[in-house]
């Protein structure tokens, strides 16, 4: 079911500081920073080549990340996310090996604008899991 590692994403206190982390100290190639407020958070990429590290930093009141920074004040890894070919099928793969599906459910259009689900961490080892339909 699962293909390439698309992105990590590392949820960080302060994105201009992160950005700057990686690519002054780094060297890395770092897109300008974009906000996402339908999804509650301020974004900028790391192009890895082969993929991309995505810092995220909680954006408005009700950021669904502001909890996970207010548990890892430092920052930390949030979840990574792996491309699938077809969604549906990958929600009826979770239901069936009862992995939980964070929010509603149903997949939804994700900060690429791409269909994705989230698999909750408590069934995935710590780490939630992004799956996105490539
Ligand atoms: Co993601």
């Amino acid at each position: 079911m699962l293909g390439r590692l698309n992105h990590v994403a590392l949820a960080v206190p302060d994105l201009e500081q992160a950005s700057r982390f990686y690519r002054d100290a780094l060297g890395a190639n770092v897109s300008v920073t974009q906000d996402l407020p339908d999804h509650g958070v301020r974004v900028a990429f790391v192009d890895m080549g082969n993929c991309k590290v995505e810092l995220m930093e909680p954006l408005g009141e009700n950021s669904p990340i502001a909890a996970f920074i207010k548990r890892n004040p430092g920052g930390g890894t949030h979840h990574v996310c792996y491309e699938v070919a077809d969604i549906a099928m990958a929600r009826q793969a979770a239901a069936q090996h009862g992995f939980r599906i964070i929010g509603s459910g149903e997949p939804k259009i994700g900060a690429h604008g791409k269909p994705v689900l989230f698999l909750h961490p408590k069934d995935t080892f710590g780490t939630m899991i992004e799956l996105e339909q490539a």
